[in-house]
């Protein structure tokens, strides 16, 4: 029997194409993730697709007017309030899209604070993999998610291959990040919140520069 509150997960697609090999690893992560989910806590999971293609100019007018039209304030809304985030991004130019990274300006940089995130990208050639590091991985830490260990690169000969010597096939990687957002929901769940109790007590537990200063010329 399952709990009655479903979890959320919402995968942010930034893919062009129809069909999209993003929106594809966006929606095998969001599955690999509601398989784990399933399996450990018994709870209903609910996926939701974000397609950043049909809000292009929904958002080219919220970075003009400062106003999002409905739709976007939706998608926004959607992937503020997910309890796992799926981001996957196409490769352009050695980087993220400016699509992907013009939604993500528009998200409030605390919002995501505490939120597990699966970083994941495709691309023309597997050279360009280390834009997860390079790009996704510093954007999501200035917005203060939590970033599982596993990213996913899918470059166009990806699908299909097996892995070699040094690394899993393409369905592997995806099960495993898929297990590590469910582990990380889990956790956050469980604990009820994303704050630490004792260090995220605000104000009252930051000593000045100037007394830590003090502090260390006593020793
Ligand atoms: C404008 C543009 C720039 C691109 N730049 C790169 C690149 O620098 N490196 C790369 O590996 N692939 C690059 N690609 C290929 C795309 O990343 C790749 O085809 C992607 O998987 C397309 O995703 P989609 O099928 O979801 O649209 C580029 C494609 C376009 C259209």
């Amino acid at each position: 029997m399952f709990a009655t509150t479903p979890l959320r997960i919402v995968a942010v697609s930034a893919g062009l194409s129809q069909p999209s090999s993003t929106r594809l690893l966006a929606d095998r992560l969001a599955a690999a993730a509601r398989e784990r989910l399933a399996a450990e806590q018994h709870r209903d999971v609910e996926i939701q697709v974000v397609e950043l293609r049909d809000l292009a100019v929904d958002i080219a007018n919220h970075l003009v007017s400062g106003f999002p039209s409905a739709k976007l304030r939706e998608a926004i809304d959607a992937v503020t309030e997910a309890d796992g985030l799926i981001a996957v991004t196409p490769v352009f130019t050695a980087s993220y899209s400016g699509l992907f990274k013009s939604f993500f300006d528009l998200i409030d940089h605390t919002a995501l604070t505490g939120k597990p995130v699966v970083i994941a990208a495709t691309g023309g050639t597997a050279r360009h993999s280390l834009v997860l590091e390079h790009a996704l991985r510093p954007l999501f830490a200035y917005l203060r998610a939590v970033t599982v260990p596993t990213s996913v690169y899918a470059a166009s000969e990806d699908w299909g291959s097996s892995g070699d010597e040094y690394t899993e096939g393409l369905p592997s990687r995806i099960r495993r990040a898929g297990g590590e957002l469910a582990s990380a929901v889990l956790g956050r769940t469980v604990s009820g919140a994303s704050r630490t109790p004792g260090l995220d007590d605000g104000e009252d537990a930051v000593v000045p520069f100037e007394q830590q200063l003090a502090d260390l010329r006593l020793d």
